[in-house]
């Protein structure tokens, strides 16, 4: 298969078996416009993979995708895509009928481009899967594989809220290990107390596992909790890492012992590869 990217080059280069780069290239006008050229071997194809995820700059990111699929299309190549991280797939809901619900906006938009196939990563929320007709796929079994070999004492897999409970249990199945969500009782009308619903962690080792990093906050919170009621070892994960602003240092602050998560997003805990997914998939 014939494969190029403009945001996700780091995953192409880590592809194992028949994948044929086409280079594409980005370049800025001196008015700030954008332009996407592929390399001229692009002409003699006739089916190619895009990869592009869509961190920031989303937008950027995003103008990139468009442009590339329209003048794939121009030489009326097949185009199949996978989106390792979707921008705007927590904007997925309209609280008000004047606003756009970006999310599902944007998915529409790339269902209208008529691809031969589309493919999300631990997509936030179904919906915008099913915006775009597309699949998701999932990297919990990588994630598995990873805290796997990391030889943790009698561990723990723990969802960090309701949310992401089905990604715990993936990731505990596939380790054959227990795993839990951490809830939230009312004490008072003030107090609020956190911690995992059925199992104690004291003495363990513990992955939290969620879809996205972002601040930093909610797993900082479980980190806290987890580290007060005994948890040995606390690790932190999740597929994409968008890691805003001080989150890492929030994460340390809290007693986090190490950070997980997959290219999906490149940053220095990104041990973990989406291309492994890709070499299944194509
Ligand atoms: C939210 O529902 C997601 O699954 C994550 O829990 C959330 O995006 C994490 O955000 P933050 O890192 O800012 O707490």
């Amino acid at each position: 298969m014939y494969v190029t990217s403009i945001s996700s080059k780091d995953i192409l280069r880590k592809l194992d078996g028949d994948f044929k780069q086409i280079e594409c290239h980005f370049e800025r006008f001196p008015d700030g416009e954008g332009y996407v050229r592929f390399d001229e071997k692009v002409k003699n194809i006739e089916e190619i993979l895009i990869v592009q995820s869509l961190y920031y700059p989303q937008d950027e990111h995003i103008l990139q995708l468009f442009f590339m699929i329209d003048a794939l299309k121009d030489l009326n190549i097949k185009i199949n895509l996978i989106i390792p991280y979707m921008a705007y797939a927590r904007q997925d809901k309209r609280f008000k009928d004047w606003e756009s619900v970006s999310g599902i906006s944007l998915a529409k938009m790339i269902d209208r481009l008529d691809l031969e196939s589309k493919y999300t990563v631990d997509i936030h929320d179904m919906k915008v899967t099913k915006a775009m007709r597309g699949e998701n796929l999932s990297a919990m079994p990588l994630i598995a594989d990873y805290l796997t070999n990391l030889n943790l004492r009698d561990p723990v897999i723990i969802s960090p809220d309701k949310g992401s409970v089905e990604r715990a249990r993936m990731v505990a199945d596939q380790m054959d290990a227990e795993f839990d969500h951490l809830e939230k009782t009312r004490i008072s009308g003030d107090t609020v107390e956190i911690r995992p619903k059925e199992i104690n962690t004291k003495g363990r080792d513990v992955a939290i596992v969620d879809d996205i990093i972002s601040t930093g906050g909610t797993m900082a919170k479980a980190c806290e909790v987890l580290k007060r009621g005994g948890t040995l070892k606390v690790l932190s994960g999740a597929t994409h890492l968008l890691m805003i602003s001080n989150a890492e240092e929030r994460l340390i602050k809290a007693g986090i012992d190490g950070i997980f998560g997959t290219d999906s997003i490149p940053f220095k805990y990104s041990d973990i590869t989406i291309a492994k997914i890709i070499e299944e998939i194509f």
